[in-house]
């Protein structure tokens, strides 16, 4: 399989908005995947924070073009044009980020974090409109009231997906506590590498 840096390249090759989309779900994985850890609640997880990170960072390496209407079922034949390879696990994580599309539905712990961590990602960014530095000041309750704010662009099915964040059978966290997880990742994101 290839290595970040083989991906890096790909994705720096989207444009800086996708890059940093991918940055900040990539580093949602790994916060996401310590916290399951410590907690002891990884259950039986066998994949490992490598392929967590992997699958966060190049989740939407087809969401752009003629593949867009697709997402995320073509991830593998566009990698394979840069000569890259993922395995069978990384891709079916992918998949089930894209229920709609893919018809592949979330069951594991890695493959609910992908879900979750994506459409929260999607809102926080929306609400600092790219301006990456207001992630830092920005808090929980404002994301809060955004996603109960009503009504909801009938298309959009993100709100929906990032209160799943607290189903029993899923993730199990709750909406207030899976924010500021994913805050905690975003804000190091940013102060690392987005605004180089
Ligand atoms: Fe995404």
């Amino acid at each position: 399989m290839s290595n970040r840096s083989d991906f890096v390249k790909v994705v720096k090759n989207l444009g800086p908005e996708l890059y940093c989309h991918s940055l900040f779900v990539e580093e949602c994985m790994g916060v996401l995947y310590d916290y399951f850890e410590l907690n002891n609640t990884l259950g039986d997880n066998k994949i490992s924070k490598n392929n967590w990170l992997i699958a966060g960072f190049i989740h939407d390496v087809d969401n752009f073009g003629e593949y867009k209407s697709t997402h995320p079922l073509k991830t593998k034949e566009v990698l394979s044009k840069y000569g890259l390879k993922i395995n069978k696990q990384i891709n079916d994580i992918i998949l089930a980020h894209g229920p709609e599309i893919t018809h592949v539905f979330p069951e594991s712990l890695v493959q609910w974090s992908l879900l979750c961590a994506d459409n929260l990602v999607g809102l926080i960014t929306a609400l600092v409109s790219n301006n990456y530095n207001g992630i830092i000041d920005l808090k929980t309750d404002v994301i809060l009231a955004d996603i109960f704010r009503k009504p909801e662009n009938p298309n959009s099915t993100r709100r929906k997906k990032i209160l799943m964040c607290s189903k029993i059978d899923g993730l199990n966290i709750p909406l207030n506590k899976f924010i500021d997880i994913c805050f905690i990742a975003m804000k190091k994101c940013v102060k690392i590498h987005c605004l180089q």
